[in-house]
């Protein structure tokens, strides 16, 4: 499988802290079927202050750490870019790292914020769009707004974004109103692709095997492991 959402670089956001808890994470992913994981550091100004050259680059130390270790995971590397207004600087002057390309655009991670769908959001959606940048929304199942109401969602989908649905939510790790929410938007099939978000060990490990098969009750095995495998592989230009 492959993991298009995920935190194991050591010391760079709210991910790993160290290298040793970074290997022991990408263990747990390889243990758990994943293959490749895209490594997405949070970019959010005042806060995470990453960017394409030092994500890369950490990237690349972290795929030789694995190497050495023998620990068989593949890393590509982009960002979770969260929504404000230094995004049209950071596009502007190649900041930002893309997880790839879908129909001939460019695919940015974009977080919102998790309180709220923030006035205007949808303004810079249209920008990005016009710079020829199609957003993954990343988790909108966990976002309060959203929970409450999918109306929230939809000038996204109509901007043509598509959707990252975190695989453990759909498994019911984020409680019920997020599993709930997930449920909806698998119905609907708006869902690009399951990630895991991951994080850490305990509470947002790097699985997506429990929220495969969750999705599958719903969308069915095929469009499940699309979800996981095919649609991920085209997104980072891979063979599936
Ligand atoms: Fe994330």
């Amino acid at each position: 499988m492959i993991d298009l959402h995920c935190h194991l670089l050591p010391g760079v956001d709210d991910g790993p802290e160290d290298l040793k808890t970074s290997l022991q994470l990408a263990r747990h992913a390889v243990a758990a079927g994943i293959r490749v994981s895209m490594v997405t550091p949070h970019m959010h100004a005042g806060r995470y202050e990453n960017r394409a050259a030092s994500i890369r680059a950490a990237a690349q130390a972290f795929q030789a750490e694995l190497d050495a270790e023998g620990i068989a995971l593949q890393i590509h590397s982009a960002a979770e870019v969260r929504l404000d207004h230094d995004v049209l600087a950071w596009v502007a002057e190649g900041h930002v790292p893309f997880l790839g390309a879908w129909q001939g655009e460019r695919v940015m991670l974009l977080e919102l914020p998790h309180s709220h769908v923030p006035v205007g959001a949808d303004k810079l959606v249209e920008w990005l769009r016009k710079q020829g940048i199609r957003p993954m929304i990343a988790h909108p199942e966990r976002n309060k707004d959203i929970m409450r109401s999918v109306d929230k969602l939809l000038p996204f989908v109509r901007l043509g974004c598509l959707l990252q649905v975190t695989a453990g939510a759909v498994a019911g790790a984020f409680g019920e109103a997020a599993r709930a929410r997930a449920a909806d938007l698998l119905g609907r099939g708006w869902v690009t692709v399951l990630a895991s978000d991951a994080h850490n060990l305990d509470a947002r490990p790097p699985e997506l095997e429990p929220g495969r098969a969750a999705a599958a009750v719903i969308v069915g095995e095929a469009e499940s492991w699309n979800m996981v495998r095919h649609r991920p592989a085209e997104i980072i230009g891979m063979g599936a």
